[in-house]
């Protein structure tokens, strides 16, 4: 069975797609990347990154012919959204409806939908809300979510096309965005582990109903084919947690030792709410099983681990060349072509037209030939001496580092080069190099550090420096990942200062990029043997 996720890239919607092709669904994501990350997304999913409002989302379903769709790509901001409705609404109501037509049109079976069970009921009149219980938004984002409701309950009258209808609680764990304006859990965690100062809007005395993201992606796998096709399920606890209380066990987790601040409550927010889910354990046999200790334990578990190596995001266009590169090489070589035109962007148009067209298609021709070594490297060594010839071929440094870190973000592998030379890696001669400050400031004493994200750009980074035997480089870094982690680190350097061009970053991000997609097998951190 094919599934059809969107938001598959986002917080909630990745854990539902990882649950899915663990049991065994082909699914495909179709996320714009508004909010999610490429490194949320399961490298076994198909991955279109296109805006559900886009008319272009026929042709996903004419080519993939999923038979659910799952839904949750969302504007999904409280504050956002009273503070701009239309937009809120464009994306909630308008996109959810070209989803749904397109969903009728190509004989969608069943559509899950993940709707609010937080911001539909408003200020309710009993509790815990069950599913009879009023409904009475008082945001815009809860009016836009329960619109699509109706519609789903429509479309099931007039053309039989199935829901279920999952009214989320606070869901909180892994991979939700701690820099964003929602999501307290995250927000709280990410400031507590950098020691910054947490603001609680209000007194801290409202009251939610918090479940951890594992049981919410547990629901969606049982709404695929459970209940009558036309349920509404509240997803919740059936207890009310205190944003005080959130703080305190996650100070208590973290071990932060400041006090809140406290701010004016913010507008169009409930002050108590949490939901029964007997309707959902009795129809399709979902109740929340993770503590709230545990659930937050996990998160912040993983905010230390994973969360702090990904500060970077690689260019989006390199995941959604795979998913077009629909397997035959021919295809794959016009997708690479347009990954490395795309993500060169200006300074490849003018290159087509210039002198160096012919050292772009060498390199497009070598970071083919390198994604697929990349599949299966008959030896890890030579694989990154490979890639590290190829990026400084690709941008014409001097010398470079790449740098694979083990669990604890030590090095742990490597291959460096200077001046057209290779060599593998010998521990002493990386060390030294670090010590001279070739990549000094992105590792330190053999340790990765958090990469500083100074750029605006944010996908790379490039710093000129006095080394300490006091000639002046420029240095440019990009982090290589596999699924939610840094796994290495490739740096390039120069020896003028300002020498790297938007070009020659733009080359290294695809580089990256293409390791990204192939990274799992071809860096590995278990020893060779
Ligand atoms: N997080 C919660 O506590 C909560 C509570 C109630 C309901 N929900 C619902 O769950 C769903 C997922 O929320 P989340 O917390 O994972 O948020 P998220 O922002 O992490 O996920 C939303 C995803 O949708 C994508 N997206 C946004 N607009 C898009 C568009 N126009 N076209 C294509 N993709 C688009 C984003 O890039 C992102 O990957 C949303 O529908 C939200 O309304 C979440």
């Amino acid at each position: 069975m094919k599934i059809l996720v969107t938001g598959g890239a986002g917080f909630i919607g990745s854990h539902v797609v990882d649950l899915y092709i663990e049991h065994g669904y082909e699914v495909v994501v179709v996320d714009d990347l508004s909010t999610g990350r490429l490194s949320n997304l399961n490298l076994a999913a198909t991955f279109y990154q296109l805006d559900i409002r886009n008319p272009q989302l026929e042709e996903v379903f004419v080519n993939e012919r999923p038979d659910i769709v799952n839904h949750h790509a969302a504007q999904m901001d409280v504050r956002r959204s009273v503070a701009e409705p239309l937009f809120d609404a464009d994306v909630n109501i308008l996109g959810s409806l070209n989803l749904i037509e397109c969903a009728r049109r190509h004989q969608v079976k069943r559509v899950v939908y993940s709707s609010t069970g937080g911001a539909v009921y408003g200020e309710p009149e009993y509790l815990p809300c069950d599913e009879a219980h009023p409904i009475n938004p008082i945001c815009q984002y809860g009016a836009s979510k329960h619109t699509v409701e109706h519609y789903l309950f429509m479309y099931q009258q007039n053309y039989g096309l199935e829901y279920s209808i999952l009214r989320y609680p606070n869901v909180y764990g892994p991979r939700q965005d701690p820099y964003g304006e929602a999501g307290v859990v995250a927000i709280f965690t990410g400031q507590m582990l950098a020691g910054e100062e947490v603001v609680i809007n209000g007194d801290g005395e409202q009251q939610r109903d918090f479940v951890y993201v594992a049981d919410c992606a547990q629901a969606n796998l049982l709404a695929l084919t459970s209940g009558d096709g036309s349920g509404i399920y509240n997803l919740g606890s059936g207890r009310g947690t205190t944003i005080n209380e959130i703080f305190t066990t996650l100070q208590t987790i973290t071990r932060y030792e400041k006090d809140p601040m406290h701010a004016p409550p913010k507008l169009g927010e409930t002050r108590r709410i949490y939901l029964t889910a007997e309707k959902a354990q009795r129809e399709i046999g979902w109740s929340a099983t993770t503590a709230l200790e545990k659930g937050l334990a996990q998160t912040v578990d993983y905010f230390r681990t994973s969360e702090r190596l990904t500060p970077v995001r690689l260019t989006p266009t390199s995941i959604q060349v795979e998913a077009r590169a629909g397997g035959t090489d021919g295809h794959s070589q016009d997708a690479l072509s347009q990954l490395v035109g795309e993500s060169t962007g200006k300074a490849t148009e003018t290159s087509r037209g210039g002198s160096d067209t012919n050292q772009f298609t060498d390199t497009l021709d070598q970071i083919y030939a390198f994604s697929h070594e990349l599949v299966n490297p008959p030896d890890q060594n030579a694989t990154l001496q490979r890639l590290l010839e190829l990026a400084l071929g690709s941008v014409g440094a001097v010398s470079g580092s790449v740098l694979v870190l083990d669990e604890d973000r030590r090095i742990h592998d490597g291959a460096l080069m200077y001046s057209g030379q290779s060599d593998g890696y010998d521990p002493q001669q990386l060390e030294d190099t670090l010590d001279r400050g070739l990549a000094g400031w992105v590792v330190e004493h053999g340790q990765a550090a958090l990469i500083p994200n100074t750029c605006e750009d944010s996908r790379w980074l490039q710093r000129s420096w006095e080394a300490d035997y006091g000639s002046s480089r420029s240095v440019i870094s990009v982090p290589l990942m596999a699924r939610d982690r840094v796994v290495g680190v490739l740096t390039l350097a120069h020896s003028e200062p300002g020498r790297f061009t938007e070009k020659d970053l733009a080359l290294l991000v695809t580089i990256a990029g293409v390791v990204y997609l192939k990274g799992e097998k071809a860096i590995s951190v278990q020893p060779s043997g």
